[in-house]
This record gives structure tokens, sequence and C-alpha cells, in this order.
């Protein structure tokens, strides 16, 4: 499936089908907040996230399921995610978002996505966390 990307024809696999579905959304956001939690590289990104991270995983999951073009479950569940109004509370600025990536792109490789996936999911995201950014620096 992965080698078709750019091919004629291929252009309407999403993201969600790239990734692999359901069961692999999950297992990426998991392994997501487990890097979070325990990688001292994250760690001013962990502190500002509350001790128990299961409603996060619950809601990045459903966010991401939709957000990469499969059932839209948090907009379903909570409406249009609206999501830099939901980050103003906590400070996200140029460190936050780099570690928030550098969670997720670990996340991708541990969990097996195919590289260039990586980078096409990668770059999308990038623009959506950089657009999160709500304090200077
Ligand atoms: C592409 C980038 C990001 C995406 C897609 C994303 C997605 C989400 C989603 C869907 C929620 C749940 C919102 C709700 O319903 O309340 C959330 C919550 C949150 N996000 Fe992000 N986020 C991103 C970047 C960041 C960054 C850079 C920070 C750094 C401070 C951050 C910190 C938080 C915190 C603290 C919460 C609350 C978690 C909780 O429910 O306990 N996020 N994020």
């Amino acid at each position: 499936m992965l080698d078709k990307i750019g091919e004629p024809g291929s252009s309407k696999a999403t993201l969600f089908e790239l990734i692999g579905g359901t069961d692999n959304i999950r297992a990426l956001v998991e392994r997501f907040y487990d890097i979070m939690d325990s990688d001292p590289r994250a760690a001013e990104l962990r502190a500002v996230h509350t001790a128990d991270l299961s409603s996060a995983r619950e809601k990045l999951f459903m966010f991401l399921s939709g957000w990469t073009g499969g059932p839209q479950l948090y907009i379903e569940r909570y409406g249009h995610p609206r999501l830099r109004m939901r980050h103003m509370p906590f400070p996200v600025d140029e460190a936050a978002r780099d570690q928030w990536m550098y969670c997720m792109i670990k996340a991708m490789h541990d969990t097996g996505v195919d590289e260039a996936v990586i980078e096409k999911m990668g770059a999308a995201l990038w623009g959506v966390a950089d657009f999160m950014r709500n304090r200077e620096g």
C-alpha cells in the first residue's frame, strides 16, 4: 500500500488508511503518551498535563481518528475541536511544540509507521502544533 503513495489512482488513500486504521491509531496515541510520560526530553510538556493521562489519551485518539480521515469520533462526541481555543489554558511555546512533535515522531517510529507516512503526517501535524502556539519563545 505504502509504495503506492504518489502513484496514479492512489491519491485517495487517507492517513487513517496508511497508518492501518483504528487499532494502529490507538497504539500510536498510547505510545505517544507513554513517551511523554517517561522521556526526559518531554519533561516540560509532561508537566503541563494532569497526573492522570487517560482522558488525554482518549481525546487525542478520538481526534486523530477523524483528523486522519477515519471516523469522526471526537466531533461526534464533543463538537468542533477548536483546538487552538482549547489549548489557551496551557502555555504552548516553541519548546512545547517541539516536544509534542518529538513524542509524536518517535511514537510513529516505535509503532512501525512507514517512513513516507511519518514524513507526510509529521509535516501536517507540525502545522497544527505550530498554530497552537500561544506564548512567545
Ligand atoms: C498537533 C499538535 C496537537 C494536537 C493535535 C493536540 C490535540 C489535543 C486534543 C484533541 C486535546 C483534547 C482537547 C479537549 O477536548 O479538551 C488536547 C488536550 C491537551 N493538549 Fe494538545 N494537542 C497538540 C499540541 C499540544 C501542545 C504543543 C501542548 C503543549 C502544552 C498540548 C497540551 C495539551 C494539554 C495540557 C491538554 C489537556 C489534556 C487533558 O485533557 O488532560 N497540546 N490536545
